[in-house]
């Protein structure tokens, strides 16, 4: 019974990823009117993105709301799910015939270096959710470390992305020549998510409001980039 509920646990979190994949990839062939291994390396990464960020939202979601609670059972299926996108989207990009890698080695490369340490804590976070390893460790700090581990990966993922990204969104401002990136899309949900997690830190009343008014401004900024 217990293995069927794991089972499942890991197809939710699975097929949650496979969705958000497709999504990304359909997205950005309209967008870019072609597909190869760069397009598909934008959607791996971008698919990684959503994944931490759903982790995210549902642990102060599930505090605030009841409709959340049945996600919690699955948020570390949803973790591994974004952990293993986050695996290919390195491996993609270490590919010498289609990346320049003196790029990340040669030059001062904040984005890389935030990219490596933010893969490094996932692979850290991913061997300690085996069962053996969670029973050796008091449940206090598995929780602490897990808690430290995704939230810190999720900002140096922002920097990873935005340092390599802030530049082509400006033009795009300006020029609103093509559909708005992807990435600029998530980073909208970002931003959001992180003003929400803030405020409910720090008031948890005060928390419902954020997040009803940060979707609905939310909407209204994706009809605006799109309108
Ligand atoms: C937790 C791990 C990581 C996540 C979640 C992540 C996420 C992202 C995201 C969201 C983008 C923007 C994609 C876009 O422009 O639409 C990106 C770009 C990129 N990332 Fe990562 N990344 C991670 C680790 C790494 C690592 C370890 C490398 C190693 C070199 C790397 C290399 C790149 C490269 C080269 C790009 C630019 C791709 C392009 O513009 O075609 N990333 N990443």
């Amino acid at each position: 019974m217990q293995d069927k509920k794991t089972f499942l646990e890991y197809l939710f979190g699975f097929f949650l990823g496979v969705n958000f994949f497709f999504l990304c990839l359909l997205y950005l062939f309209l967008q870019k009117n072609t597909l190869n291994l760069y397009i598909i390396n934008k959607a791996v990464a971008n698919t990684a993105l959503l994944l931490i960020i759903t982790v995210l939202f549902i642990g102060p979601l599930s505090r605030l709301y009841n409709w959340p609670d049945i996600l919690v059972s699955f948020r570390k299926e949803i973790g591994i799910s974004g952990f293993i996108f986050a695996v290919i989207h390195t491996f993609l990009s270490f590919l010498p015939n289609y990346y320049n890698l003196n790029r990340y080695f040669q030059t001062f490369n904040p984005s890389f270096y935030a990219a490596i340490t933010a893969i490094l804590i996932l692979t850290i976070l991913f061997i300690l959710s085996f069962e053996k390893i969670i029973a050796k460790l008091p449940r206090s700090l598995w929780w602490k470390i897990q808690y430290r581990g995704v939230r810190t990966v999720f900002i140096l993922v922002i920097i990873h992305f935005l340092l390599k990204n802030i530049s082509k969104w400006k033009i795009w401002m300006t020029t609103h020549s093509s559909l708005p990136d992807l990435s600029f899309i998530i980073f909208i949900l970002c931003i959001f998510l992180l003003i929400f997690r803030v405020t409910e830190y720090l008031n948890r009343k005060l928390a419902k409001f954020v997040f009803t008014g940060g979707l609905i401004i939310t909407i209204i900024f994706y009809l605006y980039l799109f309108l």
